[in-house]
């Protein structure tokens, strides 16, 4: 795992969209696209290489982790709509190479083994982006998913329907309660995992994650199980880790041979 503290939450930003850009421009097949406030950045800088430096989403396929149950796709806040919105409608991606869980099939047992079938047909992944959760959650994995889940519903805990509230008008009685997400084993088959925090609000989840022992209790400490991880932090984000020295000291003499 590697573990960068930039120097603002709009640095942290462009560096994951840098490293998304780079695996796109490698020929990645396949992208594995958050929702969420986190990866915000990240898609303004892809879209800004896709203006301005020609960088071709045109023969890759992209992967949402998660959706809402229950939500139309025209809602504001369905995940299928807002990665349209924010980042897919700007650049040259085919609107059927868009792909995320559906949230409002009849079978959502069913819905959710041909999300899995659908990922491995078009993966691997090549690189997935992560936001985290305050309670440690990664897609939606609330506390005690299996290590090893796969796409499947799950039940959102109180805490993380109050974080959403906000995009609902802070009104949480419309929040849904049952989500549709990747499991930690499907995220966790994707071959580049870029995790970006930001906020004091994220502190104690990364610690958790970073150096905490591996638990379904933090999902995201998944992580520590992957070969390929990079996490992406801004100071107030990196303030509750204990070996902040080594991971500044790692990064100012990573090898000028070595990419991220
Ligand atoms: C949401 C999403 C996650 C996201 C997380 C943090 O509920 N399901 O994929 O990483 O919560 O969101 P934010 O980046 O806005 O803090």
């Amino acid at each position: 795992m590697e573990l960068v503290i930039t120097e603002s939450a709009a640095d942290a930003g462009v560096l994951a969209g840098r490293i998304m850009a780079d695996h796109v421009r490698r020929g990645a097949r396949a992208i594995g696209l958050a929702t969420g406030s986190s990866p915000l950045g990240a898609y303004r800088e892809l879209i800004r290489q896709h203006r301005d430096e020609g960088l071709s989403f045109a023969a890759v396929r992209t992967f949402n982790l998660d959706e809402y149950i229950g939500l139309p796709p025209a809602h504001p806040q369905s995940y299928s709509r807002f990665i349209r919105d924010e980042f897919t409608s700007h650049v040259d991606l085919l609107d059927a190479n868009v792909h995320g869980p559906d949230g409002n099939a009849a079978d959502i047992p069913a819905a959710a083994a041909e999300y899995e079938r659908a990922i491995a047909d078009s993966g691997p992944i090549a690189v997935q982006i992560l936001g985290i959760g305050a309670n440690g959650h990664l897609g939606f994995n609330e506390p005690g998913s299996s290590l090893r889940s796969r796409t499947r519903v799950k039940t959102l805990t109180p805490t993380t329907r109050e974080d959403n509230a906000r995009f609902f008008d802070d009104d949480l009685s419309q929040v849904p309660t049952h989500v549709i997400t990747q499991g930690l084993g499907t995220i966790g088959d994707a071959e580049h995992l870029v995790m970006i925090a930001t906020g004091s609000g994220k502190a104690d989840a990364v610690a958790a994650a970073v150096e905490g022992p591996v638990s379904a209790f933090c999902p995201a400490s998944i992580l520590q199980m992957h070969p390929h991880v990079t996490v992406l932090v801004d100071p107030d984000a990196a303030a509750g880790l204990q070996a902040v020295d080594y991971y500044r000291f790692a990064v100012a003499n990573k090898p000028s041979w070595q990419s991220f």
